[in-house]
């Protein structure tokens, strides 16, 4: 069902209760939604934006429920399916329609969906594009998550439409963002799982959007920021270089030596007051352990060895860390082992994005003895004295 944002601008997508998940790899816990924007000139029309591949009968009865039989422009600030995989058929329903776009976006989406080079207009940064009584501006931003993303400002009402930038999958029957406690950790996960890897481009995004003043955000996905600075704070907190006095403790243990070995370290680090978070990563949300990414300074990885090398599900912890390139400024390993074997060397080679200081790791052998928990004891103490000295 259409909802209005403002004189001429409606919201016309999908809210998708349903989907669990995300390039079959994120975990959707609250489903997500693909938000499409209709704007209505007083010359022309255009939709910023479309709807996940299969969703499009919907978007369409939308449009068409306003009075609307002809859009003259496509607005697709993004490549990705969720918010082009409509395009095609959009461009079906609306024969005269034009797909306005970048030509990295335009070279994507002929790629991708094989739209035809005659129903492109391509547009720079900066480019302008008249409905009339209404302006949209064009802000090339490559990068939120892929290289040809940009962003659409309507100048008269001035809304921004960042397609997925400050958006979060959360399905939900609110238009509008009320409070920060409502959004923040739907807005995090989001950030951590998609944007957290381009944080230095994010930082860029940031810094060009203060040249426009921007009274409403309008995500492709969640609710609408009618309070920008909510979000915009969130961001400015999540993109900066200082992480929190924060240790992430990541572990897996099969048969309790390094769970002991976690919970001695965990207690340590809470009697010297710093703040930890401790994920058993056999049942473990991707997104929560890259919303703790998000600020931790300090991550432990703690693993038993098995067929000679780390835990799988530590591996794959240590592939996301080193993939999602989070600011954390050290890393430090506890290894549970019952014949030797060469996880530490197999953790270590997996983290070569980050390049974090490396703490003496804790080998141990079996369950963990009186030396063990000196040594774990010493690793509490050190992870403290960096932190200390130096964030
Ligand atoms: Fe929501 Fe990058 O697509």
């Amino acid at each position: 069902m259409p909802r209005k944002l403002a004189e001429g601008v409606y919201e016309v997508g999908v809210i998708d209760w349903d989907r669990k998940l995300f390039d079959e790899l994120i975990p959707l816990p609250h489903g997500t939604s693909y938000n499409a924007y209709l704007i209505t000139g007083s010359e022309k029309t255009a939709l910023i934006d479309t709807v996940n591949t299969g969703r499009a009968a919907e978007l369409i009865e939308n449009i068409k429920s306003l009075g609307i039989d002809s859009i003259d422009y496509v607005i697709a600030n993004h490549g990705e399916q969720d918010h082009s995989g409509s395009i095609p058929d959009v461009l079906e329903a609306f024969p005269m329609a034009k797909v306005v776009t970048n030509q990295k976006c335009k070279d994507i989406l002929k790629a991708l969906l094989h739209v035809s080079d005659e129903r492109f207009f391509v547009v720079g940064d900066g480019e302008k594009l008249q409905l009339g009584d209404k302006t949209l501006t064009f802000i090339l931003a490559p990068w939120v998550h892929w290289p040809e993303t940009m962003l659409t400002y309507l100048e008269e009402q001035k809304i921004l439409f960042p397609c997925d930038l400050f958006g979060s999958h959360l399905a939900t029957s609110r238009l509008f963002v009320e409070s920060r406690c409502e959004i923040e950790e739907h807005a995090k996960r989001y950030y951590a799982e998609i944007m957290m890897p381009f944080r230095s481009h994010i930082v860029s995004h940031l810094e060009k959007l203060k040249n426009f003043e921007i009274k409403m955000i309008a995500p492709s996905h969640g609710p609408i920021h009618q309070k920008p600075d909510i979000i915009l704070e969130l961001y400015k907190e999540w993109v900066s270089d200082v992480p929190a006095n924060k240790v992430l403790v990541l572990y897996v243990s099969m048969h309790g030596s390094t769970r002991k070995a976690v919970q001695h370290f965990v207690n340590k680090l809470l009697s010297i007051g710093i703040q930890v978070k401790q994920i058993d990563l056999a049942h473990a949300d991707l997104g929560e352990i890259a919303i703790q990414l998000v600020d931790s300074a300090t991550v432990i990885l703690a693993t038993p060895t098995v067929l000679t090398g780390a835990h799988p599900v530590a591996v794959y912890a240590a592939y996301l860390l080193n993939a999602l390139r989070p600011k954390t400024r050290f890393v430090g390993l506890i290894v549970s082992y019952g014949w030797g074997g060469r996880a530490i060397e197999q953790v270590k080679g997996l983290l070569t994005n980050i390049k974090p200081f490396l703490f003496e790791p804790v080998y141990i052998h079996g369950l963990p003895a009186e030396k063990d928990y000196e040594a774990i004891e010493r690793l509490a103490e050190e992870v403290k004295r960096r932190h200390e000295t130096e964030i």
